[in-house]
C-alpha cells in the first residue's frame, strides 16, 4: 500500500504491475433495473463514470455482461480514450438470458468469445485484468476451474489479457487457479454482514494478493443495522460511509468498488471512506457479522 500518488482514502494498490487506488468504482448499477438494458439516465451515467476519473479513481470494475454490453459502453462513451492511469477491471464467465439470470458460460469457446467481446466493447488492444466469474447467483460452488482458468490463460499468452484473477470462488478453487497461473485479485462478497471470507482475505493478503468485495454497501439489499447506525450517528457519519472505513481498516489489500448512479453518493462515498474508525467501534463493528 502506497499513500504517495492519491489523495483518495487507502492510497494505493499494486495489481501485478497495474497501480490502482484502493477506492474505486463498481460500474455494474449503471445499467437499467436489474443490470439489464439501458440506463434511465444516460448522461447521468457518462456524468458518474466521469466524475469518478476526474476524482482520481484509477480502478473501474465491469463485466460484459452487464446490460448485457450497456455498463462496457457507457464506460467506452465516457472515457475512451482512456488516461494511461486508468485499469478497467472486467470479468468472464456468466452470460444474461431473458430473464435477467446469470447462466454459467464457462466453457472455452464462450470465454473466448466473452474477452473478445470485452476488449471490442470497451475499445481495448489488452485487457488490464480479467476475473473468472465461477458460481452462481447463491454463490461459490465447489468444482474444478481448471479448464475455463487455463483458457483464460492461453488468451493471456496471446497478449489478450494482462492479469488474471478469480470471483465468486472458493478458497479450494483459489488454491487450485494459484497450481496453474498466478493470480492478482480474488473479487468475492463480502461487507460488515457477511463475513465468510474473513480467512481468506488474511490468507491472500500474506500473498500480496488483492481481495475485492463485491457489494461493500449490500448490493440490491442496502446494509442495515443497529449497531451500524448506532456507530455511524456516533460518528456523525453516513452508515454507508461507515461500512466502507470499515472495510479500507480490515485489512491492506482489500480494494473498494462501491456503485453508484449518483455523483453526490460517489462523493460521499469517497469522503466517508477516509474516516478514522477508532478500535472501540471496530470492535462494536465486529459484531454484525459474527
Ligand atoms: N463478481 C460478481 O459476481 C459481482 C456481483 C455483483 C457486483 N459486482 C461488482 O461489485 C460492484 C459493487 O456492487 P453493487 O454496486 O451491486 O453494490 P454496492 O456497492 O454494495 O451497493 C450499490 C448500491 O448502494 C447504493 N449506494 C451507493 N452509495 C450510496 C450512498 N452513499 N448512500 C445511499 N445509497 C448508496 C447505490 O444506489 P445509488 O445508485 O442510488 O447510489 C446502489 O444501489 C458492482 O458495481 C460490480 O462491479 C460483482
Amino acid at each position: 500500500m502506497s499513500m504517495a500518488s492519491t489523495s483518495l482514502p487507502g492510497g494505493t494498490w499494486t495489481l501485478g504491475d497495474l497501480t490502482v487506488t484502493r477506492f474505486g468504482y463498481g460500474a455494474m448499477q449503471l445499467a437499467g433495473p436489474w443490470v439489464m438494458g439501458p440506463p434511465a439516465d444516460h448522461d447521468g451515467a457518462l456524468a458518474v463514470l466521469r466524475e469518478a476519473v476526474e476524482l482520481g479513481i484509477t480502478h473501474i470494475d465491469t463485466a460484459d455482461a452487464y446490460g448485457p454490453h450497456v455498463t462496457n459502453l457507457l464506460i467506452r462513451e465516457a472515457l475512451h480514450p482512456y488516461p494511461a492511469s486508468l485499469h478497467i477491471v472486467t470479468k468472464v464467465g456468466a452470460n444474461r438470458d431473458q430473464q435477467g439470470g446469470w447462466p454459467p458460460a464457462r466453457d472455452p469457446e464462450s470465454l473466448r468469445r466473452s474477452v473478445h467481446e470485452n476488449l471490442e466493447n470497451l475499445g481495448l488492444d489488452v485487457l488490464g485484468l480479467v476475473n473468472l466469474r465461477l458460481g452462481n447467483a447463491e454463490g461459490p460452488q465447489p468444482g474444478s476451474v481448471a479448464e475455463a482458468f487455463e483458457t483464460l490463460v492461453e488468451l493471456q499468452q496471446q497478449g489478450l489479457i494482462r492479469h488474471l484473477g478469480l470471483s465468486n470462488a472458493t478458497p479450494e478453487q483459489v488454491a487450485e487457479a494459484q497450481t496453474i497461473a498466478p493470480i492478482v485479485c480474488v473479487q468475492n462478497m463480502y461487507n460488515l454482514a457477511h463475513r465468510q471470507d474473513d480467512k481468506l482475505i488474511d490468507a491472500l493478503a500474506d500473498q500480496g494478493i488483492a481481495y475485492v468485495p463485491f457489494f461493500p454497501l449490500g448490493g440490491f439489499s442496502p446494509l442495515q443495522s443497529s449497531v451500524l447506525s448506532t456507530v455511524a450517528a456516533r460518528l456523525e457519519a453516513a452508515p454507508m460511509s461507515v461500512a466502507l472505513a470499515w472495510l479500507l481498516q480490515r485489512s491492506p489489500n482489500i480494494l473498494l468498488i462501491p456503485g453508484t448512479s449518483s455523483t453526490t453518493h460517489l462523493r460521499e462515498n469517497i469522503a466517508g471512506a477516509g474516516l478514522s474508525v477508532s478500535n472501540d467501534d471496530l470492535a462494536e463493528l465486529d459484531k454484525i457479522g459474527r
